[in-house]
């Protein structure tokens, strides 16, 4: 073998002896960020106003420097808090857009993503991904937990709870960017059904957005009972197979990836017969199509694991090519 092949070859051998820790311990970025959201550290940093030393953040949090100051280090390599200089000219942590993504409320707050993602509920079925490539077409979650994650929701109120306060996160974030990238598609509209609507915050921002739209919140009954009230958004409760309120249009987010093609269609389907005449229109908002894109990557394993479904997007005869 050439020297420079076998220094090429040694120099792979290097890289993946790195690499592998990031398998080994790649848990660890997960459960650093859920241990800071318990704690509530970016929330006490924005309250507090202005950066924070290792020993005031202690003592407003409660707990012993130590621990805090291990990860606050790993948070702050991260980029998720800076470090930076308060009045005094001591060295304390200050938030960065990431770290406010981790405060418990707030516009920009996906705190109650990361919470749901890495419950116990969520994360076991991940450990059986193996199991749902060899089986039958089973999710991984229904045999980690014995039945859908729907059917579990409905039992277990505190997950569903957790559910729809994750997926309020995300209507924060893709609701206004609809409303500003493509606000002709609520056009001529005056009422709109939001299919498996949730809680009911994407039609939340929708009617305040165009307050001449009738929001038709529709969701499992045990959903919407516990949905709240919002001001121009009525909640009804029923089943997507069996029939859709009336309504101008349907709005779908988050639904269909969920789901089977067959089950696809019966939605679909029953989305059509509820739209009127003339008038109707759906609307089903897709974050993105590359198939390249790294976080689409994660959605479609994510479908195997915790749900039965299928990206529209996602072509299973196409193998990708090796990267060169
Ligand atoms: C992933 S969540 C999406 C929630 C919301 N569209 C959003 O994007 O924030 C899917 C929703 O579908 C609802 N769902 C599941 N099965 C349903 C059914 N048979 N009829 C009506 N809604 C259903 C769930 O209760 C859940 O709220």
């Amino acid at each position: 073998m050439e020297k420079t092949q076998r220094e090429e070859k040694w120099n792979e051998e290097e890289q993946a002896e790195v690499d592998i820790w990031k398998y080994i311990l790649g848990f660890t970025e997960m459960a650093v960020v859920r241990c800071a959201i318990e704690l509530g550290i970016a929330d006490a940093i924005e309250s507090h106003g202005s950066p924070m030393t290792l020993s005031e953040l202690s003592s407003t949090l409660g707990c012993d420097p130590s621990p805090l100051y291990r990860i606050m280090r790993f948070l702050m390599h991260r980029g998720i808090f800076k470090g930076t200089l308060n009045s005094q000219g001591s060295p304390g942590y200050a938030q960065t857009p990431l770290s406010r993504r981790l405060m418990k409320h707030g516009e920009h707050s996906m705190a109650a993503l990361i919470l749901l993602e890495s419950s116990p509920v969520m994360l076991t079925p991940w450990l059986s991904l193996s199991a749902r490539v060899l089986a039958d077409g089973t999710s991984s979650f229904e045999v980690a937990h014995g039945e859908d994650i729907w059917s579990y929701s409905a039992s277990n109120p505190a997950h569903g709870q957790l559910i729809n306060e994750a997926m309020a996160c995300d209507a924060r974030v893709i609701v206004p960017a609809m409303i500003h990238g493509c606000p002709e598609v609520f056009d001529g509209l005056s009422s709109l059904v939001d299919v498996g609507g949730g809680n009911g915050k994407t039609l939340k921002v929708l009617v305040k957005a165009f307050p001449w739209l009738r929001g038709i919140n529709f969701d499992q009954p045990h959903v919407v009972s516990v949905a709240g009230v919002i001001s121009g958004v009525e909640n009804v409760g029923g089943d997507m197979f069996e029939s859709v309120p009336k309504a101008d249009a349907a709005f779908l987010k988050w639904v269909l990836h969920d789901w089977g093609d067959n089950e696809c269609i019966q939605i679909l389907k029953k989305c059509r017969e509820a739209v009127l005449e003339n008038k109707g229109k759906f609307s089903y908002p897709i974050h993105s199509t590359d198939n390249s894109h790294r976080l689409i990557g994660m959605v479609l394993i994510k479908t195997l694991v915790s749900i039965n479904g299928y990206l529209a997007y996602e072509n299973p005869t196409r193998v990708p090519k090796p990267s060169s």
